[in-house]
């Protein structure tokens, strides 16, 4: 169990990490942006994440030498007892291109437990955040805030991308957000899984949805949102074990407080048994070959 202060003194370093990159993102955004492609034309980079991520770890690993952090660009850093996820840009394609919807979002974890997270849009200079006492946007509680009914509610989701295509089916994938789409009074695609559970947190929106996420993009929101009071389901896809922790799951359906959505809980279910469904049959062919 970990003492509230260091659940404070974490949160501490994690907002004062995160305004560290704020004025040189400032500076950079809606400037001309060189992008660089990881796995494919749809996963952009540029110089601003690796950069931003450098300048995170060097603050962190000060104020707290006994950690271990895992950054999107950077891979692994140190050891110790505290386990930090550092995303320097979530959204990084609106970053690139000029669309004011991206954050940079940090957490820290101890023995398995999120203790802190900070999620933060730098363009609206709104700091989401939490630790083990609450949940804050600029240092003021927040409380997440759903109406109870799916048909008269928003969800936001990055689903689909040409990735769940090729894992889902396109027909499939296409028949499942029409449904959603047919069933939400509005669904929208903004593109940064922190932000958008951070929205769900602060009770801007009802609800989010994911199918493709990493420890860094959803652990500090995860924190967030439940010290608002929300939900969060993790999927486990067919990647990871049911016991995993759900900052470790690569899906999840976000609530806020008061929803009660049986399509989007129908839709989530049917999408990761499915993927469950190809992993054994793929693991299956592998051990027969
Ligand atoms: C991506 C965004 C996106 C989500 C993807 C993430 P990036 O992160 O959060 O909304 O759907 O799963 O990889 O690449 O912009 O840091
Ligand atoms: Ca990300
Ligand atoms: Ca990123």
């Amino acid at each position: 169990m970990t003492d509230l202060r260091d659940s404070t003194r974490l949160h501490d370093v994690a907002r004062r990490a995160a305004l560290e990159v704020r004025d040189p993102l400032l500076a950079a955004f809606r400037t001309t942006i060189a992008v660089d492609y990881k796995v494919d034309l749809h996963d952009v980079v540029t110089e601003h994440d690796k950069r931003s991520e450098e300048t995170i770890t060097k603050f962190i690993m000060r104020e707290v030498p006994d950690s271990m952090l895992l950054g999107e660009e950077g891979g692994s850093v140190g050891s110790g007892a505290v386990q930090w996820y550092v995303d320097p840009i979530d959204g990084t394609s609106n970053f690139a291109r000029g669309l004011s919807f991206w954050c940079v979002s940090i957490a820290a974890v101890i023995e398995g437990e999120i203790v802190a997270g900070v999620v933060y849009d730098p363009v609206a200079d709104n700091l989401f955040s939490a630790d083990l006492n609450g949940a804050y946007l600029n240092g003021r509680s927040i409380r997440s805030n759903a109406v109870p009914d799916e048909r008269r509610a928003t969800l936001i989701t990055g689903y689909p991308v040409a990735r769940d295509f090729r894992l889902d089916g396109k027909q499939r994938a296409l028949e499942d957000i029409g449904v959603l789409i047919e069933t939400f009074s509005t669904v929208r695609r903004p593109g940064s899984a922190a932000l958008s559970i951070s929205h769900v947190a602060a009770g801007w929106v009802d609800a989010a949805v994911g199918f493709g996420v990493n420890p860094w993009d959803v652990t500090a929101a995860i924190l967030i949102l439940k010290q608002a009071r929300g939900s969060y389901t993790p999927l486990t896809l067919g990647k990871v074990a049911s016991s995993s922790k759900d900052y470790l799951c690569p899906g999840y359906v976000a609530l806020g407080e008061g929803a009660n959505y049986p399509t989007l809980n129908r839709i989530a279910e049917n999408i990761s048994q499915r993927r469950q469904e190809t992993s054994a049959s793929s693991s299956l062919s592998v051990a027969r070959a």
